[in-house]
């Protein structure tokens, strides 16, 4: 058997919930089988069918591809869909991240063996039990306008290498889960910053050739300012907890080495942002 703690709470119980796993809201103890392959997301769904009807988790492809089921599993941001239960049921100390001001401090809690922690993620503000208010998370996103412009990437036929192709790739396999943005010591304390997914795309932009370079300087515009690029912290928090292997962290330094070189550049006069 398996114990899932599970964290609820709800609208008219006692205070607001920040999401971040403690203080508000109670855990609820719920004993399921364990089977072998079976994931968290399904662990929930045989709690909301046999057990407690009322409890709320959001999902939508259950194929790691919607982003939908991203929630706290033992103090660590995953997708529920895509973690086993086996893999997450050995107990031990289990680090969280916890943050204080400018730093995330690790916070060492211990779960027994054959029990599993779930908890909403941190930094959004809880809709109810594991569902959380997504909001902030795409407004960020849609305000660097990550899109082709006129809705074509260019007059005629546009090209990419195999080379430059590859440079972009990794930044098109986000699916907005939104645990980049959970993980984000910065974003905690200081809800205006646009987050790592939002600039990781970004960059996935700025760097297509087949972007128009007035386009790249638009958004390159958005993202220099403590709110965008030079905001982050650079601890690759957000790239440890992808389960897409997008590297935001990476797109915000080269966004910085761009700007860098525009604004040199500009300075001996050979160049345009
Ligand atoms: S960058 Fe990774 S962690 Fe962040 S939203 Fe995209 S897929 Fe999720
Ligand atoms: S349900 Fe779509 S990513 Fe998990």
């Amino acid at each position: 058997m398996v114990v899932f703690r599970v964290f609820r709470w709800e609208k008219g119980m006692d205070g607001e919930k920040s999401g971040k796993g403690e203080g508000k809201g109670r855990y609820d103890v719920f004993q399921l089988e364990e089977k072998e392959g079976m994931t968290v997301l399904e662990a929930l769904f045989a709690i909301k069918e046999e057990l407690d009807g009322t409890l709320a988790f959001r999902y939508s492809c259950r194929g790691a591809v919607c982003g939908s089921c991203a929630v706290l599993i033992n103090g660590f941001p995953r997708l529920a869909c895509r973690t086993q239960v086996r893999e997450v049921m050995g107990g031990g100390r289990v680090v969280a991240l916890d943050v204080r001001g400018p730093l995330a401090l690790p916070r060492v809690r211990k779960t027994e063996p054959g029990e599993v922690l779930v908890e909403p993620l941190p930094g959004f503000k809880v809709i109810k039990d594991l569902v959380v208010d997504i909001k902030g998370f795409f407004n960020a996103y849609r305000e660097i306008t990550p899109w082709f412009r006129d809705g074509a990437p260019g007059e005629g036929e546009s090209r990419m290498s195999q080379r430059e192709r590859e440079r972009v790739e990794p930044y098109t396999n986000c699916i907005l889960c939104g645990l980049c943005y959970s993980a984000c010591p910065v974003q905690k304390r200081d809800p205006e910053f646009l987050g790592p997914a939002s600039l990781a795309k970004a960059w996935r932009f700025i760097s297509d050739p087949r972007f128009k370079e007035r386009d790249k300087a638009e958004i390159l515009e958005k993202v220099d300012s403590p709110r965008g690029v030079w905001g982050c912290d650079t601890v690759y928090m957000c790239t440890d907890v992808c389960p897409k292997k997008v590297p935001p962290t990476q797109g915000i330094t080269s966004i910085r080495r761009q700007l860098l070189k525009n604004s040199i550049k500009k300075i001996l006069g050979g160049g345009k942002r």
